[in-house]
């Protein structure tokens, strides 16, 4: 158990509002179904730092710089409209952004990373996208008719935790399971 390596990443989970509403409405958006496979509302988080298999050793220090971080206090996000990585006529991944707090989790996310480095771990090279994911696409699907019959959802949320979570890949899909949670002031 002591050198047991675990996939853990570090976000903010979503209220129970916010699931079903933004299930509601993508469900009327998309009434025959999301393109690719659909991540179950139940999964739906937003990922501020994705760590991979991290040891023991490597996760306890991940856990104690967490503790010591200050997040800062409480915000709102609002999720805003669907949006498409790598782009909307060749989506992989169909997401909704933010259009209401951004900013603020961007900085929880710098404060995260932060953390994450003092913990050893190397910089994250890629830009923080915030996004939910709803639906992965393989191959790739043009979903441009689906973004632009989709209005923004402006569906609002608290921001008051993050959370270590702990993926566990199976068949069926992963499974996440919060490790420990971190509440904003
Ligand atoms: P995604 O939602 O855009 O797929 C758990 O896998 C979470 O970590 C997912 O939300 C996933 O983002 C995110 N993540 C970021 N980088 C990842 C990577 N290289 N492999 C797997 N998941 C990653």
């Amino acid at each position: 158990m002591g050198d047991e390596v675990a996939r853990l990443f570090v976000a903010v989970p979503l209220t129970e509002e916010a699931r079903s509403d933004i299930a509601h409405l993508v469900g009327r958006a998309a009434p025959r179904g999301l393109p690719g496979r659909p991540a179950h509302p139940d999964k739906w988080h937003l990922t501020l730092r994705f760590l991979g298999d991290v040891g023991a050793v490597s996760r306890d220090r991940v856990l104690a710089e967490l503790d010591a971080a200050d997040p800062g206090p409480a915000f709102r996000v609002r999720w805003g409209g669907l949006g498409a990585f790598p782009n909307p006529r060749r989506a992989t991944v169909l997401w909704v952004g933010l259009e209401e707090g951004a900013a603020q989790l961007t900085a929880v996310a710098a404060v995260v990373e932060e953390a994450v480095e003092a913990a050893g771990f190397p910089p994250e090279d890629r830009p923080f996208r915030p996004h939910l994911t709803l639906s992965r696409i393989r191959p790739h699907q043009d979903v441009t008719a689906l973004l632009d019959g989709c209005p923004s959802l402006g569906v609002a949320m608290p921001v008051d935790r993050v959370v270590l979570y702990r993926s566990r890949l199976g068949r069926g899909g992963a499974r996440y399971e919060a490790i420990e949670e971190f509440p904003l002031a």
